[in-house]
């Protein structure tokens, strides 16, 4: 697969998940219309949909059928984009875009945006019950899928990888070992975890889905570090948010901590490794291994 393949891939990709997200939210004149209208202004705002995607290719790269990822690929995309729009609050970044667009409580204030979270947060786990009961996926791996993104997301993930994050700010004895501990809990978590329910969904066994653990808990980590140098590097208008903004705010991140051409390196030694993870997989892990290349040469 080419870089040619790898778009045309992650743009077919991205419309499944879309088309499935875009029928299974209530419509925007649901009621309470300004909480669907929010939910569906953040969800559909334009994001790059890696998450989904990974899980739906994971799921290709073990052999099996993508159709029976997509619906838990996409409860997964209605975790990230929660976790954006909180992520964007005044308590927490206090940042005014996101993909291109004002940010949820820049545009329907601060207390729609926490019930947007808490809502896109909710429906992610009735999507994958409902979508799960109607499917011939066994009740019990269903459930293996659902404990996976709980606790991939909850307060030994990804929340308190978020918490970590924020009491780190402005403190001056931040060390690797900690800011790995951030990165990976913050971001890394549920990216392992799209990659890990992939695997589930398709049927991997033991060795496979530890592979592919270590596949995803490495890309996992260099997209955070990607994220942190694109915003020393990256431009405003590609990549939807504005840039410069960790530094002026005392944000942990890589390059803060080892300057921007050490942060490249390291992302770039953890994608080698984790495509030496995944070696001996066959041609129908090629979408996960130009995914992960992806990660750290993107433009936003
Ligand atoms: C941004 O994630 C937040 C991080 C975890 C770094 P993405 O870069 O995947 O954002 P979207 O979904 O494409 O907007
Ligand atoms: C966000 O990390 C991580 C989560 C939302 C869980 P950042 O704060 O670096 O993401 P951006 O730069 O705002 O997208
Ligand atoms: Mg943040
Ligand atoms: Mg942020
Ligand atoms: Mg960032």
């Amino acid at each position: 697969m080419d870089n040619a393949g790898l778009l045309t891939y992650l743009s077919e990709r991205r419309l499944e998940v879309d088309r499935l997200l875009h029928s299974y939210l209530p419509g925007p004149k649901s009621d309470p219309p300004l909480l669907h209208e929010a939910m569906r202004y953040s969800l559909f705002a334009g994001g790059k949909r890696i998450r989904p995607i990974l899980c739906i290719a994971s799921c290709e790269a073990v052999g099996g059928r993508s159709v029976l990822a997509l619906p838990f690929a996409s409860a997964i995309e209605l975790i990230h984009t929660y976790s954006l729009v909180h992520d964007d609050l005044p308590a927490m970044d206090d940042d005014a875009y996101r993909r291109g667009k004002l940010t949820n409580h820049k545009m329907f204030g601060e207390s729609t945006a926490i019930l947007v979270g808490d809502a896109l947060l909710t429906a992610a786990f009735t999507m994958m019950a409902e979508k799960g009961l109607a499917s011939t996926i066994s009740p019990k791996k269903i459930l293996r899928v659902m404990l996976e993104l709980g606790s991939a997301s909850g307060s030994t993930g990804m929340v308190g990888g978020q918490l970590n994050d924020i009491e780190a700010q402005g403190k001056e004895d931040l060390t690797l070992e900690k800011l790995k501990r951030i990165h990976t809990h913050k971001t890394g978590v549920l990216i392992r975890a799209s990659v890990r329910i992939g695997g589930i969904l398709g049927g991997a066994g033991p060795k496979k889905r530890s592979q592919l653990t270590c596949f995803g808990e490495k890309i996992g980590l260099a997209f955070q570090i990607a994220d942190d140098v694109l915003d020393v590097e990256g431009e405003e208008k590609k990549l939807g948010k504005p840039v410069g903004q960790d530094e002026s705010k005392g944000r942990c991140t890589y390059p803060a901590l080892m300057g921007v051409s050490r942060a490249k390196k390291e992302a770039i030694v953890l994608v080698e490794e984790a495509l030496t993870e995944i070696k001996s997989f066959g041609p129908e892990a090629d979408p996960i291994r130009q995914i992960a290349l992806f990660i750290i040469d993107r433009e936003k």
